[in-house]
């Protein structure tokens, strides 16, 4: 399994390998040992999409190699780039085997049967009208101190230059006892920090115990209750869709981190118009100031696009206006990619350099403050959930609440436990630490 883009892609991985476990296979490191070989893919931009094609011309020489061998190698791609050009992907790579949307993964073992037995290729793309989560079976692999959880799916928002709305389909929601159930396995299975994902989180709306729309809010309070589940997170959340209840629920729940994506994407309100957000940059700036009365320590990323079409310089300038207000503890950039089907690529494109050169000035203002947040911490103690074995002997790492990798030096017994770390200094990514006197006697 090769999985590209989003958190959602990482959790559908696993899910695809928990519903291939029964039929035998397990995942395997390198594609030369695989007797199927599963493209997890994206669609977001144009470079993510072509990388498909690339690795496909490379698979394609180990699925020759090891027919020569006597071996059947059936080829998948899944995700985002078969859902948008799956019949593209069959023109273009005809020894492809499978090609199936993220809603229809749960079929994998009908279209696996299909695929051994027949020539050709078989196609599912379809946005089929069975929930995938009602036929994903119960049973699922450990994810370990950290997990992801999906409850929400698609997106109904449609901004200019976006292709997720067509790539997975309208809005929908888990119920609340079946993401209930889901937390309660993997916390029964070791993790202690749950991520809830979705398109657009948020919005999330899913049936409570009396066939009721519940929030995402009602849901944190809930899932805050279960025993052993020490970290809850969710993401990404739309603006718009950031009610009072999860505001309020961000004050009231220690469990709920104090980190908060919230993508914004221009801090210019004609371009926020021409990109269809639904919201000015005033609007933003008062749910941040919301947030933060809620949670005095939330910090905040945001995902950034420059170039979009129209943009002017004095666009450029209200997007930096914006993040010198909001102070960012990380970020993600990119540059506007047009993608087919979506309102933003018939418009005509801005100079590459110039979109250019306004992402290198953005990323060096966000470096600064990812800086500037990461030596802010630097004295303080600070909980760190540890997770690995670091690099160096006698090395572990974890992350603090706002999500920043630390390491020190302890002992394993310390994996999975919450422990208290005095930051001794702070680099641009990561934080290093010593442990508090007594632990380290312990
Ligand atoms: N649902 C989330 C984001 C999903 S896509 C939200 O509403 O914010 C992740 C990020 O990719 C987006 O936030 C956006 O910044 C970026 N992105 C999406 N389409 C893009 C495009 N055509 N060109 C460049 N960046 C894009
Ligand atoms: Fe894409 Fe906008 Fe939907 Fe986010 S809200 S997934 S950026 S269309
Ligand atoms: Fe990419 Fe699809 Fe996620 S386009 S970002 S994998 S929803």
């Amino acid at each position: 399994m090769i999985t590209w883009g989003c958190q959602m892609n990482v959790y559908d991985s696993g899910r695809m390998a928990d519903v291939l476990a029964p039929l035998g296979y397990t995942p395997t490191a390198t594609p030369d040992d695989a007797d199927m070989i599963i493209l997890n893919t994206c669609h977001i931009r144009d470079k993510a999409a072509e990388k498909v094609f690339s690795e496909l011309g490379r698979l394609r020489v180990v699925q020759e190699a090891r027919k020569a061998e006597g071996h059947r190698t059936i080829l998948a791609v899944a995700g985002c780039v078969a859902q948008a050009e799956g019949a593209e992907i069959l023109a273009r790579a005809p020894f492809v085997d499978i090609v199936l949307g993220p809603q229809t993964y749960h079929r994998l073992p009908e279209m696996v049967a299909r695929a051994t037995r027949a020539a050709g290729a078989v196609i599912e793309t379809d946005f089929p009208t069975e929930d995938k989560f009602d036929h994903l079976p119960n049973a699922a692999a450990p994810q370990g101190l950290t997990a992801f959880l999906t409850i929400q799916e698609g997106c109904d928002k449609f901004c200019s230059f976006c292709v997720v709305p067509y790539t997975r389909g309208a809005e929908t929601s888990r119920s609340e006892a079946t993401v209930i159930a889901e937390a309660r396995r993997l916390v029964a299975q070791g993790s202690r920090e749950i991520t809830l994902l979705g398109q657009n989180v948020n919005a999330w709306h899913g049936l409570d115990e009396n066939g009721q729309p519940s929030t995402l809010g009602q849901l944190a309070r809930k899932l805050a209750g279960i025993e052993g589940l020490e970290r809850i997170r969710y993401t990404t959340s739309h603006p718009r869709d950031m009610d009072d209840d999860l505001i309020a629920a961000h004050g009231d729940l220690p469990a709920l981190m104090p980190f908060l994506h919230l993508p914004v994407q221009s801090g210019s309100d004609r371009m926020l118009a021409a990109m269809n957000r639904k919201h000015t940059a005033a609007e933003y700036l008062h749910l941040v100031e919301r947030l933060r009365a809620a949670r005095p320590d939330l910090a905040l990323s945001s995902d950034f696009i420059v170039g979009h079409p129209g943009e002017t310089e004095a666009d450029f300038e209200a997007t930096l206006d914006l993040i010198r207000t909001v102070k960012y503890a990380s970020a993600f950039s990119f540059k506007y990619s047009p993608r087919p089907g979506t309102p933003a690529a018939g418009l005509p494109p801005i100079a590459d350099d110039i979109a250019d050169r306004r992402l290198q000035t953005l990323q060096a203002l966000l470096r600064d403050q990812t800086t500037e947040f990461n030596d802010s911490k630097s004295g303080q103690t600070v909980d760190v959930l540890f997770t690995h074995v670091g690099r160096q002997p006698g090395q572990i790492g974890g992350r603090t609440p706002w999500l920043q990798p630390v390491h020190v030096l302890g002992p394993e017994s310390l994996i999975g436990q919450i422990v208290p770390v005095h930051i001794a200094q702070a680099r641009p990514s990561s934080l290093y630490g010593t442990l508090l006197e007594e632990r380290a006697c312990a």
